[in-house]
């Protein structure tokens, strides 16, 4: 059961959404009753995720990095859905390593992924958003792209585009348009758990103020309070949600 009225037959894409954060997003937007429909690019988990949910609208295989794909993805959503009233781009990889090991085949590979398919989401999403002067695009930053952290150079530099993309949009279109970056920190997700031991996961708690790492649908619920007509007035900002951490 959902909160928010107007989110109720709403169109959303949401990139990156068989998994983790993109998931628990799309899950809450069916919740809100809105038309969902997900993008990834692998599809054992998209045939997952639309088991799990089956109020999907659908879920189509996409790599957000290639310009042609995100293109027939879009065409495929005015086919389904008539149009895309709010994108949620939330696609993104890391890969944890000292920065005199990262090779460039690495950078260029994160860089494409998290930065170029952002932009060409946001791009096909917004041109149609245009003829209709409205529409919310949200991006999934990280709090590491507000502050330096060891060992992931590419996806820092990465989510930094990000967030500058975000507030510059947010300018080039307003009023109609809102643009915001959503920056979380450590969330418990299969990035996560691939990504970290038992022993480095309670380090880290222990540093966060609020000692644990966000639920996926912590973030979630910040999606869709940001999509709706409850944040008529919030655009063009990189928005933590990481329980302190960059306080
Ligand atoms: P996840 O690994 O659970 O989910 C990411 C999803 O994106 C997967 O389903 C994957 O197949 C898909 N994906 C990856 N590359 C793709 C591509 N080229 N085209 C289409 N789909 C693709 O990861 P998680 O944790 O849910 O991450 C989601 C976003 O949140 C990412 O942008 C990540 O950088 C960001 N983030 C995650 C944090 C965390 O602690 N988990 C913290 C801050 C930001």
């Amino acid at each position: 059961m959902g909160i928010y009225q107007d989110l109720k037959g709403k169109r959303i894409v949401i990139t990156g959404a068989a998994s983790g954060i993109g998931f628990a997003t799309a899950q809450r937007f069916v919740e809100e009753e809105a038309q969902v429909i997900i993008f990834d690019w692998n599809q054992g988990a998209l045939d997952q995720a639309l088991a799990l949910v089956p109020d999907l609208k659908a879920g189509l295989m996409v790599d957000v990095s290639s310009p042609e794909q995100v293109q027939a993805g879009f065409e495929q959503v005015d086919e389904l859905v008539g149009g895309i009233d709010v994108l949620i781009s939330n696609a993104g990889i890391s890969v944890r390593k000292p920065f005199l090991e990262i090779e460039y085949a690495q950078w260029s590979r994160i860089l494409r992924i998290n930065l170029d398919g952002m932009f060409l989401c946001a791009q096909q999403a917004i041109r149609r958003m245009k003829k209709q002067r409205e529409g919310v695009v949200l991006f999934t930053a990280s709090v590491n792209g507000l502050e330096g952290h060891p060992l992931y150079t590419d996806y820092n530099a990465s989510k930094a585009g990000i967030i500058l993309m975000a507030k510059t949009l947010a300018l080039e279109f307003a009023p109609w348009l809102r643009v915001n970056a959503v920056c979380p920190g450590y969330t418990l997700t299969p990035m996560q758990k691939t990504e970290y031991t038992q022993e480095m996961m309670d380090a880290v708690n222990a540093d966060i103020p609020m000692n644990r790492h966000a639920a996926p649908e912590e973030i979630a619920a910040f999606f869709a309070f940001l999509a709706s007509n409850q944040a008529p007035y919030i655009t063009g900002q990189a928005l933590a949600i990481d329980g302190g951490g960059t306080s």
